[in-house]
């Protein structure tokens, strides 16, 4: 059977966007080709998944390496019919999603590394990277929620300038991953998520907390050459860091400013 039909044998009866689904062999990134397939239109719900990318890509114009076989390079489109600045949680949410989805196909739940990362053992396993497309007034026009997922690497397939902090679903279960099974719980899992985007957020940030490894740990907070130290305290109504400083100042810190990272590790 192919992968396509696997993810699809593997979803609910009642998941409502399974002709809007493609899985395809090779692509630069899903992220990319989605932007442009929902700047011709395409509708909520359409979600691309590739088996590997050339170019798959995360903040800051990271590269996210997207090798056959062994990860699940995934892009789902959303058009909420609200205004951009009320999609701040988007990643908290998505992360949150993503956990309730490993848990259910992966056998167990990650934590999550602030904003955007999931994690176990220390090790990164998973990244999101949520995109939002504006029209010409400024207003909403679409959002791309794009995730990788490490998912059947050994330590040894990973280069070695990220060993130490990559590890995959694979290594943190102790068994073989299911890509298929995985890639339908994350779609059950995002479009649950998209019903209640809007309506529950204060619930989708709770959860979040929850989940969130980084509060309560020292951490380092990395803007461009400046480093700081603090303590990390909270996660705000708009998905912030509070950190507080040895000097007993408070700050709430944004992802697309700050990159943080633990005093004793990536976590
Ligand atoms: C990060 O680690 O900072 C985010 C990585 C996001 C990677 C995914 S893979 C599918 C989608 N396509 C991309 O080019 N990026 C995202």
């Amino acid at each position: 059977m192919s992968m396509k039909q696997q993810i699809l044998t593997s979803l609910s009866p009642e998941y409502p966007w399974k002709d809007r689904f493609q899985y395809i062999a090779s692509l630069d990134s899903t992220n990319d080709r989605l932007k442009l397939l929902a700047r011709q239109g395409a509708p909520q719900g359409t979600v691309l998944i590739a088996d590997r990318q050339t170019g798959g890509h995360g903040r800051r114009g990271r590269s996210f390496l997207s090798p056959a076989g062994v990860g699940i390079y995934f892009s789902l489109l959303l058009r909420p019919r609200c205004a951009p600045k009320e999609l701040m949680h988007l990643t908290c949410a998505t992360a949150v999603a993503m956990c309730d989805a490993l848990e259910a196909s992966a056998g167990f739940r990650p934590g999550i590394k602030w904003t955007n990362d999931l994690v176990s053992g220390g090790r990164k396993l998973c990244g999101i990277l949520t995109e939002l497309g504006l029209t010409p007034g400024g207003g909403l026009d679409y959002a791309i929620i794009g995730i990788g997922v490490n998912c059947r690497q050994r330590p040894e397939d990973f280069p070695p300038e990220i060993r130490d902090m990559a590890g995959s679903l694979a290594m943190a279960a102790g068994r073989d991953i299911d890509r298929a099974k995985v890639a339908a719980a994350m779609m059950e899992s995002l479009h649950a998520m998209s019903e209640i985007l809007l309506s529950e957020k204060g619930e989708l940030l709770a959860r979040y907390r929850r989940d969130c490894v980084t509060i309560g740990r020292e951490i380092s907070l990395v803007r461009g050459d400046e480093v700081r130290h603090g303590r990390a305290l909270d996660v705000d109504e708009e998905g912030g860091l509070v950190v507080a400083f040895p000097d007993g100042s408070l700050e709430s810190v944004t992802s697309g400013e700050v990159s943080v990272r633990g005093m004793y590790g990536y976590v």
